[in-house]
């Protein structure tokens, strides 16, 4: 079973909380959501290799440790995965993206997908799949098997801001190799498939369309 990750550092637990806030305006909200994702990009990177090189200081040569940035993919869920990719660029700089777009069929409730694009050299990356919503967990299961269906990433690690128990045990029946990390569980979702007492429409809030 994969491990889930409550990041409770309490500068990600305070922006939660404010987000949470229906009167956070658009700006406020999207404000946050960078700078929780720069903080949460630091916890879900904490066990990034590391190689050695060689480098000089003005006093003498030495071994240093630097991590290539390059090996790394973010793959955002459309369109609310997006607001997370400024603040981990933030620390991971030199990471490549990948979209994948899902939509719920509306007859069978399944997601289909209408886009997906990733990067080269797929199979020697480490990908972390951000999504800011992990409700039901089907758009989640569905862009996971996708990226492994076509490329077979090293490994992959799945973001997001708010978790419902039921998304968290749908990824991980699903995807047991895949580590979860998300700054709260919330109590559950309603009949609409959200989240409660979650933050409402994640896309609706960055992008202000409602
Ligand atoms: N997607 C959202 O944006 N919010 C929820 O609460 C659930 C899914």
């Amino acid at each position: 079973m994969s491990t889930l990750h409550l990041i409770d550092h309490p500068l990600v637990q305070h922006k939660l909380t404010l987000m949470r806030r229906k009167e956070a305006s658009t700006n406020s909200f999207r404000r946050m959501l960078g700078e929780l994702s720069t903080l949460m990009a630091y916890e879900i990177t904490r066990d990034m290799p590391l190689s050695d090189i060689e480098i000089e200081t003005p006093l003498e040569t030495m071994t240093g440790k630097v991590i290539d940035g390059k090996k790394l993919v973010l793959v955002s869920i459309l369109r609310a995965g997006n607001g997370f990719l400024d603040g981990m660029l933030n620390v991971v700089p030199g990471a490549r993206i990948g979209h994948i777009g899902l939509y719920r069929d509306p007859e069978t409730l399944k997601p289909v997908e209408y886009y997906f694009k990733m990067p080269e050299n797929m199979s020697e990356r480490d990908a972390i799949v951000v999504d800011p919503m992990l409700a039901t967990g089907n758009s989640a299961v569905a862009a996971v098997q996708q990226l492994k269906d076509k490329c077979n990433p090293k490994s992959i690690k799945f973001m997001c801001l708010l978790a419902a128990p039921e998304g968290v045990k749908t990824l991980q029946a699903a995807h047991p190799d895949v580590d979860i990390y998300t700054a709260a569980v919330d109590r559950e979702l309603n009949e609409h498939g959200y989240i409660l007492p979650g933050l409402g429409d994640a896309g609706d809030r960055i992008f202000g369309t409602k």
